[in-house]
C-alpha cells in the first residue's frame, strides 16, 4: 500500500544509509560495467551533474518513455503530443515567472569558497551553518537562479539572451493556441511532451537523481475550473497506473501532500509522489493544480488570446492539472526496485528483475556450442527471424552457457534461448526463465508469439 503523508519544511526521511549507500554503489557499478549509464565527459574527468546513457541504458529509458507515450498520449482520445524547441523566446520565461522566481537559496563558504544549497545544510546549535567540507562559517544565503543562460546568434549582449528550458511545460503552454486552432478540441483535453530540461543545480547528487540535464514527461491537462478536484483525482490514479506499467512497486511509492509554503509559486495544490530510493525517500514525480496561472501569464505576456469557449459561452482561460514525471528518476526507481541478489543452483548471483516490457533485451539467443557450425547456423537463423519480430533481441555466444546466463541475468534479460542438437532434429529450443532459472522446451516457430504476449504492457 502507498500512503499519504503531510510534509513540512523540516521533514527528512532516511532509510538505513549504510545499506542504502552500499546498494547505490552496486547499482552505479553495474550500470557502468554493463553499459547502462556512464559519467558525462568521463575521459576528461567527468562533468558534474551530467550522465550519459549507454546502449542498454538508452534502451531501458526508451522503453519507459514509450510506455508513458502509449499510455497517456496515443492511448487516449483527449491527448495531443508535441515536441517543442528547447530554446524559446526569453519572454516565455519572463512571463511564466521563471526569470524572477526560479531560484534556490545559495550559501558560500567564507574560507574554501565552495557553494551549497542553504536548505540542505543543517543549522548548528549556535544557529550558524558551517561548511560541510572545511567546517568554516558559511556566508549569508542569497537566491540563485537555476536557469542556464545562453546567447542566440553572433552577438553576446542582453538583447540576445535566451535560456535552456527548465521544464518542458513552457513549450506546452506556448503551443496551447496552435493545438486549439489546428484540432479544435473540447475541454477537458491535454497536451503531452517528452524532452530535455536543464537546471543549474547548486548541488547535483545521488547519481541520476538530481542532475543538471535531464528529461521530463509532462502533461498539461486543460479543464474547466469547476472540475479541478475530480480531474486531479483521475491523474493521481493515473500516476500509479504508469508505475505499475513500468514495474515500480506500489509499496515503495508514497504520496505526500505539499504544504502551501513549500509549493511552487504557480501551484494551488501539489502532491509529490515519493519513492524509497536507496539513499532515502525522495520525490519521484509531482502532480500540481496550476490553476490558470500560466495561460493567463502568457496571455498577458504575448498579447494573444489564450481562451476557450463552447458555442454561446463566454470565453475563459482554462485551468490546468499537471502530472510531471522525471524520466531519469523513473529509470533509477526501476533499477533500484529491480536490483536483486539471490542464490541459484548453489551459486550467488545478481540480477535485474525488470518487467519484460521495459527490459532492454527481451531475449538472448545462443548456440549450445560455439564450435559446431551446424548449431551456430541454426541459432543464427532463429535469432534473425526473432529479431525481425521483436527488435530487442541479443546474440550471445561468448563463454560457456553458465556465464551467458549470468551475464544476461545481470542486465535483466527475461529469457535465454538455447539452440542445441534437438533443435536440429525437431525444431525445438530451450527457453530459460531469468527469475526461476527453469527451462522449458518450446518450438522455435512459437518464440515470437510467446514473448510478444509476455512483453505486452
Ligand atoms: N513542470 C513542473 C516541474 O518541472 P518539478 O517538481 O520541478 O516540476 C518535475 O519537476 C519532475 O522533474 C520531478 O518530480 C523530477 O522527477 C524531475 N526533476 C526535477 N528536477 C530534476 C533534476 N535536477 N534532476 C532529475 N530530475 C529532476
Amino acid at each position: 500500500m502507498f500512503c499519504l503523508a503531510v510534509k513540512n519544511k523540516k521533514s527528512v526521511y532516511y532509510v538505513d544509509m549504510e545499506q542504502g549507500n552500499d546498494l547505490m554503489e552496486k547499482i552505479v557499478s553495474l550500470c557502468k560495467r554493463r553499459g547502462f549509464i556512464y559519467q558525462g565527459s568521463e575521459i576528461y574527468g567527468g562533468l558534474a551533474g551530467t550522465w550519459d546513457y549507454g546502449p542498454l541504458g538508452v534502451a531501458l529509458k526508451n522503453n519507459i518513455k514509450n510506455t508513458w507515450w502509449r499510455l497517456f498520449v496515443e492511448g487516449r482520445d483527449d491527448m495531443y503530443g508535441i515536441d517543442a524547441a528547447i530554446l524559446m523566446s526569453p519572454k516565455v520565461w519572463e512571463a511564466s515567472g521563471h526569470v524572477s522566481g526560479f531560484s534556490d537559496p545559495l550559501v558560500e563558504c567564507e574560507k574554501c569558497k565552495r557553494r551549497f544549497r542553504a536548505d540542505q545544510i543543517e543549522v548548528g546549535e549556535n544557529g550558524i551553518q558551517s561548511c560541510p567540507d572545511c567546517g568554516a562559517k558559511l556566508g549569508a544565503s542569497r537566491q540563485f537562479n537555476m536557469m542556464f543562460k545562453t546567447h542566440i546568434g553572433a552577438t553576446e549582449d542582453e538583447s540576445s539572451v535566451s535560456y535552456l528550458r527548465p521544464e518542458t511545460a513552457g513549450g506546452i503552454f506556448v503551443n496551447f493556441k496552435n493545438v486549439m486552432d489546428s484540432f479544435h478540441p473540447k475541454l477537458p483535453f491535454g497536451i503531452g511532451q517528452v524532452g530535455k530540461a536543464f537546471r543549474n543545480e547548486i548541488a547535483p547528487r545521488d547519481f541520476i537523481f538530481r542532475v543538471r540535464e535531464f528529461e521530463q514527461m509532462e502533461i498539461e491537462y486543460f479543464i474547466r475550473p469547476s472540475e479541478w478536484e475530480a480531474k486531479f483525482e483521475e491523474w493521481r490514479a493515473a500516476v500509479h497506473e504508469f508505475n505499475a506499467a513500468i514495474g515500480i512497486p506500489k509499496a515503495q511509492v508514497h504520496e505526500l501532500e505539499v504544504l502551501q509554503e513549500d509549493r511552487a509559486f504557480y501551484s494551488k495544490r501539489t502532491i509529490d509522489f515519493e519513492f524509497d530510493f536507496p539513499f532515502g525517500r525522495k520525490e519521484l514525480y509531482g502532480l500540481a493544480y496550476r490553476t490558470d496561472y500560466d495561460l493567463s501569464a502568457h496571455e498577458k505576456g504575448s498579447g494573444q488570446h489564450l481562451r476557450y469557449s463552447d458555442e454561446g459561452e463566454e470565453s475563459f482561460v482554462p485551468h490546468v492539472i499537471e502530472p510531471s514525471f522525471g524520466v531519469d528518476r523513473a529509470v533509477l526507481a526501476v533499477l533500484a526496485s529491480a536490483y536483486t541478489e539471490d542464490e541459484l543452483g548453489g551459486e550467488k548471483r545478481v540480477y535485474l528483475k525488470l518487467k519484460p516490457s521495459v527490459a532492454p533485451v527481451k531475449a538472448a539467443v545462443f548456440p549450445l556450442l560455439k564450435n559446431k557450425p551446424e548449431l551456430v547456423a541454426k541459432a543464427r537463423e532463429i535469432y534473425i527471424a526473432l529479431k525481425k519480430e521483436i527488435p530487442q533481441i541479443m546474440w550471445d555466444d561468448n563463454g560457456n552457457i553458465g556465464k551467458r546466463y549470468r551475464r544476461q541475468d545481470e542486465i535483466g534479460t527475461p529469457w535465454c534461448v538455447t539452440v542445441d542438437f534437438d533443435t536440429l532434429e525437431n525444431g525445438t529450443v530451450t527457453v530459460r526463465d531469468r527469475d526461476t532459472g527453469q527451462q522449458e522446451r518450446v518450438s522455435a516457430a512459437e518464440l515470437a508469439k510467446l514473448f510478444s504476449e509476455k512483453i505486452k504492457v
